[in-house]
């Protein structure tokens, strides 16, 4: 049977990304219509920096589907140097609509397509939910996308939402993540340096939000 969410979010499994855009446009600034928008930094990177305090040092970062922008803002804040990008050229409207005082590169670009000028550039790598925002047969090529950013010595935050469930496009969107995503990172040659489970009543996922941090330790 289909998800509820394929008669609200018109998906379709070849063209992944395309019900993104459309989404924005028909939402503002101020968040109301964008279903993840936090409008503040993400509750789970929150509380993941208070056990990991980080410092930029004006080293870079990349933000991965990064919606309204706020998470970039946080680790601007935190010194870095930093670049986000998301699909959606209204959500990046928005992004730099809402920070115009910002540093923060905000960039439209597409995940699944190979943006050869970041490979290993990045010594943070902050990916929120992205990963599960599309269909499952493009999970592999979406984690080496991602694994590619990390530069060497780089830490990448992976934060996402698992279920025990079988991943298939008829249970999405959000297409929950199985605890298998973690090993998948790290055969794309990084290493798990922490990882822990947040369990609480906004959990989607019936395990839970996995909260794992890589690091690429090869040169
Ligand atoms: C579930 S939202 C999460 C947004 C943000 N990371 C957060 O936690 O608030 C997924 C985001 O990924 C973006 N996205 C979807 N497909 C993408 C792609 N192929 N490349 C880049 N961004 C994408 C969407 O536009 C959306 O902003």
């Amino acid at each position: 049977m289909k998800n509820k969410n394929q008669d609200r979010f018109p998906v379709q499994e070849n063209q992944p990304s395309n019900w993104f855009e459309p989404l924005y446009a028909g939402s503002n600034k101020n968040g109301e219509g964008v279903p993840w928008a936090n409008m503040d930094t993400h509750p789970s990177f929150g509380n993941w920096l208070k056990k990991n305090p980080l410092e930029g040092d004006e080293k870079s970062a990349l933000v991965v589907g990064c919606g309204m922008g706020d998470d970039a803002i946080e680790l601007e804040a935190l010194g870095f140097q930093v670049t986000a990008f998301d699909v959606s050229e209204t959500a990046i409207k928005f992004c730099k609509e809402r920070f115009p005082q910002s540093k923060v590169e905000f960039v439209q670009a597409d995940l699944l397509v190979t943006q050869p000028h970041w490979k290993r550039k990045f010594d943070f790598v902050l990916e929120i939910y992205t990963v599960q925002a599309l269909p499952p047969k493009y999970e592999m090529e979406l984690i080496q996308n991602i694994a590619d950013f990390v530069a060497s010595d780089g830490q990448l935050l992976v934060i996402a939402e698992v279920s025990k469930e079988e991943r298939s496009f008829e249970n999405g969107p959000p297409w929950l993540l199985t605890s298998q995503h973690i090993d998948s990172f790290v055969s794309c040659g990084l290493k798990v340096v922490g990882k822990y489970v947040e369990q609480d009543s906004s959990n989607i996922g019936e395990l839970g939000t996995y909260v794992t941090t890589f690091k690429r330790t090869n040169v």
